[in-house]
């Protein structure tokens, strides 16, 4: 009887599954960074890190580079986002200004001898990073917890993308200013989604 009942499930899973493949598409959200290229891919499903993205599981736009030097513009919105990378400075330009609840970096290669040449990135609504290397060492995971109505911004160190063995966070709460600036002059974000005088919630991971 058990069997049967899986044999059903599994049945209706595939029925689901083929009847509705334009939803499942959309499940994974995978940006792929590199030195040289960036795609951003719609997957059906989660794929092992830093594989194969295969073209019948994946839906993947080739975005020119010179979309990450776009300035001031917002970055992508996102629920979840997974990251695969080799260039740690092209993760901190596609981030930068983006909002992305739940966001796991997961870093392809060993570092090179560049460094990232900025210090952080800005990322608006995190609720929990997750970042790891392919190969092998657990990752870590730090979960803000969900976000309800306050507003919040994490500051995220460029070290983390290179491999740092730890990773630490706190948070402050502040008020923008009435010009819609932080009390903190070394940081600089899109002033875009600041409201004027509101509290914030300011994480910084490092
Ligand atoms: C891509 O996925 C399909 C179906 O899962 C499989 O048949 C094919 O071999 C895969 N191609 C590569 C290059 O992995
Ligand atoms: C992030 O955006 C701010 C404001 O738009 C900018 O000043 C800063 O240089 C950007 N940083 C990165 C890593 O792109």
């Amino acid at each position: 009887m058990q069997l049967a009942g899986q044999v059903g499930r599994v049945l209706l899973t595939c029925v689901i599954w083929t009847a509705v493949p334009v939803l499942l598409w959309s499940d994974f959200k995978l940006a792929y960074v590199t030195e040289h290229s960036l795609y951003m891919c719609s997957c059906v499903h989660g794929l092992a890190p830093c594989g194969v993205i295969n073209s019948s599981q994946c839906n993947c736009d080739d975005r020119p580079l010179s979309t990450l030097h776009r300035g001031d513009s917002s970055g992508p919105v996102h629920k979840r986002l997974t990251v695969w990378y080799t260039s740690p400075l092209h993760v901190a330009l596609l981030l930068n200004n983006s909002e992305v609840r739940h966001l796991s970096l997961v870093r392809c290669k060993a570092p090179g001898p560049r460094g990232a040449s900025y210090q952080y990135f800005t990322v608006q609504r995190l609720e929990r990073l997750t970042v790891s290397y392919w190969q092998g060492e657990l990752g870590h995971s730090v979960d803000l917890g969900p976000h309800t109505e306050e507003e919040r911004v994490a500051v995220i160190h460029t070290s983390i993308l290179t491999g740092k063995a730890t990773l630490k966070a706190y948070t402050v709460q502040t008020k923008v200013d009435a010009n819609g600036v932080l009390p903190f002059p070394n940081i600089c974000m899109s002033p875009a989604g600041l409201p004027a005088t509101a509290v914030m919630f300011v994480t910084f991971l490092y």
